[in-house]
């Protein structure tokens, strides 16, 4: 059988993925374990998302990895997960530079401990250099907090007179996210057989293609990447046009 890897066009990759990472607790209470473990071999899937988009040759991934709501939960999930975290991004960074992957933080990070935000800002300067494959961690972020900072930043360029409001544009818009440096994400993936958005890229994922599978995120692995993938390539992105104007070859009547 024809490995599923093989199938896929490389000319034609979305040029983005973002990926919700749901399911972790759930996988870990259905295992007969706490949350936390869930967490810890949601890692395993990090690795292999990233290594596997690295290989193919995606240009950027982002990993929705802890949201601004995440803060609520219980205090000891949300100190184990930072820790998990931090202590991942900190372990993995040599594996980072050895495949050229340059790392990027988004999200509100004064929200995290300091120690957490210095080896953060470590592993960014260390992987500053790579060229390869753009891997954006979404950590501590939320849309709407993205916005209204957005919104904020607009609104006191205006009143300091270097920003004019009538020349504000999308491309304006864009230049104050905090992701003003990476293209839209073309295919949007979310794990656990959620089918919801839960506050993240909501402006950027605007024409994404999306993708929801029932695996925990603790199982995902490149095969269930590669599927996504192939879905992705088979489907047809009209940007609001019709058919006809996309394939001019082909008439009405067919
Ligand atoms: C995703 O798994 C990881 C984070 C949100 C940090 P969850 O922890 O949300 O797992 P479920 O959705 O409760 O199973
Ligand atoms: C979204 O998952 C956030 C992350 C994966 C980091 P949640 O598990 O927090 O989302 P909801 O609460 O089910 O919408
Ligand atoms: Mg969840």
């Amino acid at each position: 059988m024809e490995s599923l890897k093989a199938k896929i066009d490389t000319s034609r990759l979305p040029r983005h993925i973002a990926i919700i990472m749901d399911g972790n607790g759930r996988w870990a209470k259905e295992k007969g374990h706490d949350r936390l473990y869930g967490h810890f071999h949601g890692v395993e899937s990090v690795r292999d998302i990233v290594e596997g988009c690295a290989e193919l040759g995606v240009g950027y991934l982002t990993l929705y990895a802890f949201s601004t709501e995440n803060w609520d939960r219980p205090e000891d999930e949300v100190t184990g997960l930072m820790e998990l975290l931090v202590d991942t991004i900190k372990k993995e960074v040599e594996t980072l530079n050895k495949n050229n992957i340059r790392l990027h933080v988004i999200g509100d990070i004064n929200m995290l401990p300091p120690y957490a935000q210095q080896e953060l800002q470590e592993a960014l300067e260390a992987t500053n250099h790579n060229t390869g494959l753009n891997l954006i961690m979404a950590l501590s972020y939320s849309s709407r907090w993205e916005l209204v900072e957005a919104i904020k930043n607009i609104a006191n360029d205006v009143k300091m007179g270097s920003l004019e409001p009538l020349s504000i544009n999308q491309e304006t818009v864009q230049n104050y996210l905090s992701t003003s440096n990476f293209p839209d994400p073309e295919l949007m993936i979310r794990t656990s057989g959620e089918y919801r958005i839960s506050n993240f890229l909501l402006y950027q994922l605007a024409y994404a293609e999306l993708y929801f599978t029932n695996v925990r995120w603790p199982d995902f692995r490149k095969e269930n990447l590669y599927e996504a993938i192939l879905d992705f390539q088979a489907r047809e992105r009209r940007f609001g046009k019709t058919s006809e104007q996309l394939n001019p070859h082909i008439t009405e009547e067919d």
